[in-house]
């Protein structure tokens, strides 16, 4: 049966995550699974609004095909964002407008990997990087993170075996773990990968979504010339429209817009251009923060519950921001047999074996706190600390 399909695609897992969420979309589950952003944040009537303007306003132009990068009011709020916030002088040129953040992922992998080329990922890693990358036929090094960020001296040994081409990391509020890199750490990795040819991939979702404490630098800051930086609105705004952006060094955009129009020929004009005007109608920070006050509470709502209700010696990671946390159980104990009785009681979550290229992590599980209602993440960790009280040790 294999025979049928590439080598490509025969290498890809499919998406554990995905056939969780099967289940978890049963309406009487409590899912800590998923990563969707809350659906009562969804700013409707504004994006309704946005589109009538853009009907009326723009008509033919907004439903005609266009250029490969992207509408360039779009791009322009993109690099200006990019000043305002993080102090990055990035340019409208060097933005190209994708179909979410997943699709830079893939264009990447078309422009910059062939079979066996080596690349760094975390352990444990984002899935759809995992996936992205494993259609290329990258070969995947892993790198293990800690509450500091990344490993440093595992990296260097990586470093020192290999050449790798690129190393994709989610440096804030990282999906899964919910760490964050310090600045430390950043300025390590940066020191480590300074004299190497690696591309050094920034994928940043979540980094508006800070509950406490100031953003750290971008490691654009400290390798602008080999730092390729992934955006997307999916966290801010809505995953629906798909979204996002990539600001590679110069040198590769040619070929990254070559790599799109086989894909796409170009993210929806109609779409790009409602998100332009909702974006040059209302303030986006007003927005973000209303979303960030959201997720502190359910956050903390569910760092309550754990507190409370799970085992003392069971670790957890305290986020910053974001959407995820991470539990680390006893050695022993199996992430996998937790939820298959979690779903008989209609809870769901994500165990972390999947996120590990290499395997391990069978101990280790994903909560995420931006879905569930707080009463349901109340309830739900305190019966997921009685099934995990009654787990072997
Ligand atoms: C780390 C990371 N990168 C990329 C994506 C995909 O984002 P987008 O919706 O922009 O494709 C996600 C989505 O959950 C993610 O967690």
């Amino acid at each position: 049966m294999n025979e049928l399909f590439s080598d490509r695609i025969n290498n890809v897992a499919p998406s554990f995550i995905r056939e969780i969420l099967k289940v978890a979309s049963n309406s009487s589950m409590t899912s800590f699974a998923g990563g969707l952003p809350h659906r009562e944040l969804f700013p409707i009537a504004a994006l309704r609004e946005a589109t009538n303007k853009v009907y009326e306003d723009q008509g033919a132009d907004a439903l005609q095909y266009s250029n490969t990068e992207g509408f360039e009011p779009l791009r322009e709020y993109i690099a200006r964002r990019y000043w305002e916030k993080q102090g990055l002088p990035i340019s409208m040129e060097d933005i190209l407008i994708t179909s979410g953040a997943q699709q830079g992922l893939d264009l990447l992998g078309k422009v910059l990997i062939n079979d066996g080329t080596e690349v760094i990922i975390e352990e444990p890693a984002y899935l759809g990087a995992i996936q992205a990358l494993s259609l290329y036929r990258a070969r995947l090094n892993t790198v293990p993170i800690s509450t500091e960020g990344m490993v440093i001296s595992k990296l260097v040994d990586v470093l020192g075996r290999c050449k790798p081409k690129l190393m994709y990391v989610v440096p804030n509020f990282q999906n899964p773990s919910g760490i964050t890199y310090t600045k430390d750490n950043r300025e390590a990795v940066a020191t480590a990968l300074r004299d190497s040819p690696t591309f050094l991939v920034e994928d940043d979702p979540y980094g508006e979504l800070r509950f406490v404490g100031s953003r750290q630098p971008s490691f654009r800051h400290f390798l602008p010339d080999k730092t390729i930086l992934l955006g997307s609105f999916s966290k801010t705004v809505v995953p629906a429209f798909r979204l996002g952006w990539i600001v590679p060094p110069r040198p590769l955009m040619g070929k990254l817009v070559i790599a799109k129009q086989v894909s796409d020929l170009h993210t929806s004009t109609f779409v790009q251009r409602v998100l332009c005007q909702y974006l040059y109608d209302n303030d986006l920070d007003t927005h973000v923060k209303t979303i960030v006050e959201f997720y502190d509470r359910q956050c903390k709502t569910m760092l309550a519950a754990i507190g409370e209700y799970f085992p003392k010696e069971i670790f957890y990671t305290n986020p910053e921001g974001g959407m995820f946390l991470w539990v680390t159980l006893l050695k022993k104990q199996s992430s996998m047999a937790l939820l298959e009785k979690a779903i008989e009681k209609n809870i769901a979550f994500v165990p972390g074996h999947p996120f590990y290229v290499n395997g391990g992590g069978d101990n280790t599980f994903r909560l995420n706190f931006s879905s569930a209602g707080e009463d349901a993440i109340h309830g739900g960790i305190a019966l997921l600390g009685k099934l995990i009280r009654e787990l072997p040790a």
